[in-house]
């Protein structure tokens, strides 16, 4: 995958950088490629190779890369600065909009990324319920801090216990052991076992935070009842339900996941599509939940919180789904592309399922459909990466991993779409 200038910027970036990423999750072994601009939905590597993006950034990238009304309101912001440590003007314009868009929701604050947003809705719901422990799903990723990195879809099933007794299994080393004390597993789209399990410990329950489509493997949807489940166990236990929407949230739905299923959380997290790949993420909420927040009392808070950068971004995203019906536009789109991936695999006789939402969906080999994390473990990923390898070698360029779905943003038109499945055809016939 790396030609000349691009084996050499990496060298580089490898003498800098420990593995020459500033991710893990962007590492690709000795030929991670290097990225040198994005126009569109195509992202060009160091020596100018051509690639029709599906990974997006992992998601944030809705409009397309370098938007030019995007990039237009973020020069007009930042030109006047940028960093005041004072409530900016951009902050209340793009807040109102945020809340309009949600509809639910009656309060908001800015945050960064979505870690921090869901780093501190768990403190909220902490404060808000004067209680300890969070209740998560296997398979689900909620950002990056110690408290919520336990079984996420890195983590293999077979260290993740019985179904019926799931062990929270770190993430990584460097968590500190007592951390996963705070922490309930349970497997994604079960109800009668999340229903025991918040029974056994509902006076210790802060809060149950879900990502609504498992953005984080495979685009598995929710399970009829699954949603609704928790929101129901929330309002008789006195538990805040968080939705992390940090993948849904500006992608699926105007009104992100919350709108599709029609389940309203106390309090949501939404990051990556809000900014188009500019940094910049929020928490909304319920007021009595979000009211929570008291300074000197109970903290939120962070430099670059509500920075022009961001949410000057923000502003001009949610301006173009306000006017038009972009999202509608793009799932239409996935959707093509859903058909035909999945017409020339049945007629290879290739056994798939593809899962989730147009413009976020996932392709997974196999004949069991999976429903959660541990089904996924059970199909064929190596198959799946072979064919993803041979895709980006043809210029097509979905995530090695059939955990990362396939993103889809306002720019992958009619051309960009029958090329891709141009090529995926001549891929699966070369494998
Ligand atoms: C559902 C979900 N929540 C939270 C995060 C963390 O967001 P960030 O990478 O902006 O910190 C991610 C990142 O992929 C995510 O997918």
């Amino acid at each position: 995958m790396q030609n000349a200038k691009t084996r050499e910027a990496y060298a580089k970036a490898r003498s800098l950088m420990p593995y020459g990423v500033s991710s893990n999750f962007r590492y690709w072994g000795d030929d991670t490629p290097v990225i040198s601009r994005g126009a569109g939905a195509c992202v060009y590597d160091a020596d100018g190779n051509e690639y029709i993006d599906y990974r997006l950034g992992f998601g944030p990238v809705i409009l397309g890369h370098g938007h030019p009304a995007v990039v237009e309101r973020v020069q007009q912001a930042i030109v006047d600065g940028t960093c005041f440590a004072l409530t900016g003007e951009w902050e209340i314009r793009a807040a109102e909009k945020v809340l309009r868009l949600l509809k639910w929701p009656d309060l908001m604050r800015w945050t960064t990324s979505g870690t921090e947003a869901t780093m501190h809705a768990i403190r909220i719901a902490r404060a808000h319920t004067g209680r300890e422990r969070i209740l998560k799903f296997e398979g689900n990723y909620h950002g990056n801090h110690d408290y919520l990195l336990f079984s996420t879809a890195g983590a293999w099933p077979g260290s993740m216990g019985s179904r019926r007794s799931p062990i929270p299994v770190a993430s990584t080393s460097g968590i500190p052991r007592h951390v996963t004390d705070y922490v309930i597993t349970v497997p994604y789209n079960d109800v009668e076992l999340l229903e025991t399990t918040v029974a056994r410990c509902a006076q210790d329950l802060a809060a149950i935070i879900v990502e609504p489509v498992m953005g984080n493997c495979a685009g598995i949807t929710p399970v009829a009842g699954f949603l609704e489940t928790i929101r129901r166990l929330c309002d008789e236990h006195g538990i805040v339900m968080i939705l992390d929407e940090v993948k849904t949230g500006f992608r699926i739905a105007n009104g992100g996941a919350a709108e599709v299923y029609g389940v309203t959380p106390d309090m949501a997290t939404y990051a990556k599509a809000l900014g188009n790949g500019f940094p910049v993420a929020a928490i909304a909420g319920r007021r009595a939940v979000m009211e929570t927040i008291v300074p000197g009392q109970v903290m939120q808070g962070g430099t670059y919180c509500g920075n022009a950068v961001g949410v000057a971004a923000a502003d001009a995203v949610l301006d173009m789904l306000e006017r038009e019906p972009v999202l509608e536009q793009i799932a239409a789109q996935g959707r093509k592309l859903m058909q035909g991936l999945g017409e020339i695999l049945s007629q290879a006789g290739v056994a798939h399922h593809l899962l989730g939402h147009g413009a976020m969906f996932g392709l997974v080999l196999g004949t069991d459909e999976p429903r959660e994390h541990r089904d996924w473990a059970k199909t064929d990923r190596q198959r799946y990466e072979h064919l993803m390898l041979g895709l980006v070698q043809h210029g097509v360029m979905p995530d090695l991993d059939s955990r990362e779905p396939w993103f889809l943003c306002a720019a992958h038109d009619d051309g960009l779409i029958d090329r891709t499945l141009e090529r995926f055809e001549t891929v699966l016939k070369t494998l």
